[in-house]
């Protein structure tokens, strides 16, 4: 059976990762530091699959904890590097703090790999290298424009050093960059999905938070744009076909599916939505009101992109599956299960 290490397992794209390779006969071992995760994520882990994850906290910034946890676990055939700060907000406002964490934890896993003799390396990359492409939809030749946030300036230096190590490393690794589009929704068993931290910046759970009452009102960031309802365009994708590429990608490099020792694929579904229709979709599948309010342009906020997936689907074998009201079904079914949690907690009997 061969044996994943998912860094930042516990995360929102990381635990559905881990489902997923578990349902495909991985044995998984799981690090996170538990910062922007919760511990109860391993026993909705193991609701669905049956099997608890071998887990250790550990943070990858920590190269002495990381050399202790792969000495003591050997043979190890890949890693799934998911561990990073993801805010855009918070890493314009801190970036060392950004520079720090996402650099720092990458660079100590490809210093460990060879000396733990791991070979495959998949990493988490974002559609923001890519900016506002000049051209629709955005393929992986596209040119990489200057990062509008120090978290997108990580995952474009992240790129870079896993490319420059490989190639300095001829055979001794292989790497594939994932750059995601919007990963949302959640697990269709309810029992993992997104938990954010405080006040969420992402759409969907700002949209689910609404439409549950803890927040009273969504803010659309603009509805002048150039765009057929003025409203941004992204590709969404559910978060579970997301992870099942994750299963492709690590299973191409183990079994020397392609002869290139570094790959890059966009995962998306080939599809633009407005956050309007994103809106609209939501209430009519689900049947509940989002009360929003139309505001400002957010800074930063790019105006419209989603994928070519093209390459992903042919190379890979992978297409993203799920249908948008399904995805928007899920995402709804996951917050009533956190607020059914959260009144068993108050109600005293855990
Ligand atoms: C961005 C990055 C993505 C990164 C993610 C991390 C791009 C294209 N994508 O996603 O790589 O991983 O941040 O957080 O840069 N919106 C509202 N109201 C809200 C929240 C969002 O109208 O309360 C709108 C935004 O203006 C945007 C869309 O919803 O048009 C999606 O926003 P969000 O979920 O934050 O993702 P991105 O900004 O696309």
């Amino acid at each position: 059976m061969s044996k994943i290490l998912v860094t930042g397992g516990m995360g929102y794209i990381g635990s559905h990762t881990v489902v997923e390779l578990q349902n495909s006969g991985f044995e998984v071992i799981i690090i996170d530091n538990l910062s922007n995760s919760s511990i109860e994520v391993l026993t909705g882990i193991e609701k669905i699959t049956g099997i608890r994850p071998d887990f250790e906290n550990i943070d990858c910034v920590d190269y002495v904890n990381l050399d202790r946890m792969l000495e003591s676990r050997p043979d190890i055939d890949g890693i799934i590097h998911f561990a990073a700060s993801k805010a855009v907000g918070e890493s314009v406002e801190k970036p060392l703090l950004y520079y720090h964490n996402n650099l720092v934890s990458l660079i100590n896993l490809l210093q460990l790999m060879p000396i733990h003799k791991i070979r495959n390396f998949v990493f988490s990359s974002s559609c923001t290298v890519y900016g506002q492409p000049d051209e629709l939809p955005v393929s992986e030749q596209a040119p990489i424009k200057p990062a509008c946030s120090p978290y997108g300036n990580t995952k474009q230096i992240c790129e870079e050093i896993i490319r420059d190590t490989v190639h300095a490393a001829r055979n001794d690794y292989k790497a594939i960059l994932l750059r995601y589009f919007n990963p949302i929704g959640a697990h269709p068993s309810a029992l993992i999905g997104e938990l954010p931290n405080g006040v969420p910046n992402n759409l969907l759970p700002f949209v689910t938070q609404t439409a549950m009452g803890i927040r009273p009102e969504l803010k659309v960031f603009g509805n002048d744009y150039n765009t057929p309802d003025g409203s941004c365009i992204r590709d969404y994708i559910n978060v579970v076909d997301l992870a099942r590429a994750h299963v492709v990608a690590i299973k191409r490099m183990i079994n020397q599916v392609s002869t290139a020792n570094i790959e890059t694929f966009n995962l998306g579904t080939g599809r633009g939505l407005s956050v309007l229709e994103i809106i609209n979709s939501f209430e009519r599948v689900n049947g509940v009101k989002v009360p929003y309010q139309i505001v400002g342009r957010r800074e930063g906020d790019i105006e419209q992109v989603w994928a070519a997936p093209d390459f992903a689907n042919k190379a890979l074998g992978w297409k993203a599956l799920e249908t948008i009201d399904d995805t928007l079904k899920s995402a709804w079914a996951w917050e009533k299960h956190l607020a059914e949690v959260k009144a068993e907690k108050e109600n005293g009997h855990e």
